[in-house]
């Protein structure tokens, strides 16, 4: 007996996990090059999850494909929950972002990955670096449609036909001239759903994010994620608002505070209100096991750690305090002993 699902076992289930993943409004944690990496995703779902509003899912740091299927310890480097069925140690699940050019390529690499255990691809056309987009990859294919048209199609078809394939885009390249086409691309690709950053490349991070644009997507019958400046609940509201979709993607905000996702989630008739805030001093434990995890080195680690801290100070008036008392530090154990005092 032939136990392999047909194709049209397969499209159900793909039908029915879709449905499942939306069937409340979504909260993920953004893909974030260089910041939330594997450690930072490890703190922040831990963080969600104890405060009893896990993401939903998130999505790697694109993973850049250029001339080769990319070997397994890539892979394995850039997610390495790959080797804990893609989930954090709370259980989230972390979808994997490739970006590239080369529609054959990119469905190959689509397709191992895969066979690693990505539970979903998502394909960056967002991002705006040069060197990036020199190559023809990230946000600069938002003025060639049918470039995305065909990655995003190629890829549907290298993927294994349980598993969804996502795009994640901005609003335009130079400015928003091209939408009606980058959503006939979408329609046409097969992606499963798409999530928007409501900016376009040359508006790069800077405020504000057009929430309101992206209602010009709601007319695609697949699930639209709004993601672009939401630093606190109020910002959740008008984006939901403004966009039409309740299915939101927070990035620098979840860094910031990371128990943004646990407020958005406040219901005040159900006095969640306290448990859904952490505390400086609850987010004390957080900070030293970032710098006690693994890392290249100390001085990548604390490097790092320092980029949280600047934009903790953000969110956290304690923080400020910290920052000038460790800013130039580069002894790990002096910085967890500042830490520590800071709630002393
Ligand atoms: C440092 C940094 C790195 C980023 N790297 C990626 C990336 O690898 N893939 C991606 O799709 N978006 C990336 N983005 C964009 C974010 O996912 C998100 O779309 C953007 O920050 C807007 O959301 P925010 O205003 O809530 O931060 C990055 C953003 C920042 C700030």
């Amino acid at each position: 007996m032939n136990n392999t699902p047909s194709l049209s076992q397969a499209l159900q289930e793909r039908q029915h996990t879709i449905q499942r993943l939306f069937a409340n409004p979504v909260r993920l944690l953004a893909p974030m090059e260089g910041l939330t990496d594997p450690l930072m995703r490890q703190i922040l779902t831990q963080i969600a999850s104890d405060l009893g509003r896990p993401y939903d899912w998130s999505v790697s740091e694109f993973i850049r494909v250029t001339q080769h299927v990319l070997p397994a310890h890539v892979f394995y480097k850039y997610v390495p929950e790959l080797h804990h069925d893609a989930k954090t140690a709370s259980g989230t699940p972390i979808h994997i972002q490739l970006l590239g050019s080369e529609a054959q390529l990119m469905a190959e690499n689509a397709a191992y990955a895969c066979e690693l255990g990505a539970p979903a691809i998502d394909i960056n056309f967002g991002c705006p670096a040069k060197t990036v987009n020199s190559h023809r990859g990230g946000s600069v294919l938002l003025d060639e449609p049918e470039v995305m048209y065909e990655i995003i199609s190629a890829v549907r078809q290298a993927v294994p036909a349980h598993l969804p394939v996502s795009a994640k885009i901005r609003l335009g390249y130079t400015d928003t001239s091209r939408m009606d086409d980058i959503k006939a691309a979408i329609a046409a690709s097969g992606a499963d759903w798409l999530t928007i950053h409501a900016r376009t490349k040359t508006q790069g991070y800077k405020p504000p994010a057009y929430w309101d644009k992206i209602q010009n997507f709601n007319t695609l019958d697949i699930p639209v994620i709004a993601n672009g400046e939401i630093w606190k609940s109020e910002h959740a509201q008008n984006c939901m608002a403004q966009s039409g979709t309740t299915h939101l993607m927070l990035g620098r905000g979840a860094v910031t505070r990371p128990d943004l996702v646990a407020q958005l989630n406040t219901d005040s008739s159900k006095n969640l209100e306290n448990t859904a805030t952490l505390l400086w001093q609850d987010l004390i434990t957080h900070q030293i096991k970032f710098l006690e995890g693994a890392a290249k080195s100390d001085v990548v680690l604390v490097g790092r750690y320092k980029q949280w801290l600047a934009m903790l100070t953000k969110g956290y008036s304690e923080a400020k305090t910290v920052w000038d008392d460790i800013k130039r530090e580069k002894n790990k154990a002096v910085i967890i002993k500042a830490l520590q005092a800071s709630v002393a």
